[in-house]
């Protein structure tokens, strides 16, 4: 039995024991053809992403299958989306471990694009038995070593922690950038970097268009 769990801006989430299937839906505003190629584009590529995350032992969901079209089945996560929980958590403490695994990505030329906390689910690690946050919805991420995409990467997380977190967001944004800058290769030059993209303003829009 296929039930919808979610509705995210692209796409209708189904829970089907224990899986996930997410299926991207028309825009009917686009043109038919650019809307199937944008779909597939982004389903493939996060399927790639996935593939890579599990073989670097990367705490996001395994992807199961993908099919020719534009539906992915990737492993439920079971837990709370960290937009609903951060404030009634140690933000501190989250603001932390999201530092450190974006650090993971970027030191694996994984730029995720889309860093906010409804792209993070916090849930229990079924090996480890711990909590933590997954981190998911790699539709808008891509490959790349460059200094520029990870500065832009950190800074749509503080626009996404300002926007959604007004109360608490400068502190777990602080603990996430303390924690980035310890583990991240070039973390210096990325830090560097982001001061001068925070002085050009926002960025969305650029890193959309990047795909
Ligand atoms: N693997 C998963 N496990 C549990 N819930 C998920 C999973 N993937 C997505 N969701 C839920 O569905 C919502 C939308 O998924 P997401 O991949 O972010 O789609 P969109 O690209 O449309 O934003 C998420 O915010 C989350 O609540
Ligand atoms: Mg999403």
């Amino acid at each position: 039995m296929k039930n919808l769990i979610a509705q995210g801006a692209e796409s209708k989430l189904f829970l089907d024991s224990h899986k996930i299937i997410k299926q991207r839906f028309k825009k009917t505003y686009r043109i038919n053809e650019i809307d199937d190629k944008l779909r597939k584009f982004r389903a493939k590529r996060e399927a790639k992403i996935l593939e890579k995350l599990k073989a670097i032992n990367f705490s996001s969901p395994i992807l199961v299958k993908s099919d020719e079209k534009q539906n992915l089945e990737i492993e439920f996560i079971d837990g709370k989306i960290l937009r609903d929980v951060l404030e009634k958590s140690s933000h501190v403490k989250l603001g932390r471990e999201i530092g450190e695994k974006v650090a993971v990505l970027h030191n694996n030329g994984i730029i995720h694009g889309d860093l906010t906390t409804s792209n993070m689910i916090f849930g229990k690690n079924l090996i480890s038995k711990k909590d933590e946050i997954f981190f998911i919805d790699f539709g808008l991420s891509f490959f790349s070593e460059k200094i520029e995409d990870k500065a832009v990467d950190l800074h749509l997380l503080k626009e996404a922690l300002e926007s959604k977190h007004s109360e608490i967001w400068e502190e777990c944004y602080n603990a996430a950038l303390e924690s980035y800058g310890r583990l991240a290769f070039n973390s210096k030059e990325i830090l560097k970097r982001l001061k001068t993209v925070e002085s050009r303003g926002r960025y969305k829009n650029k890193i959309s268009a990047n795909l």
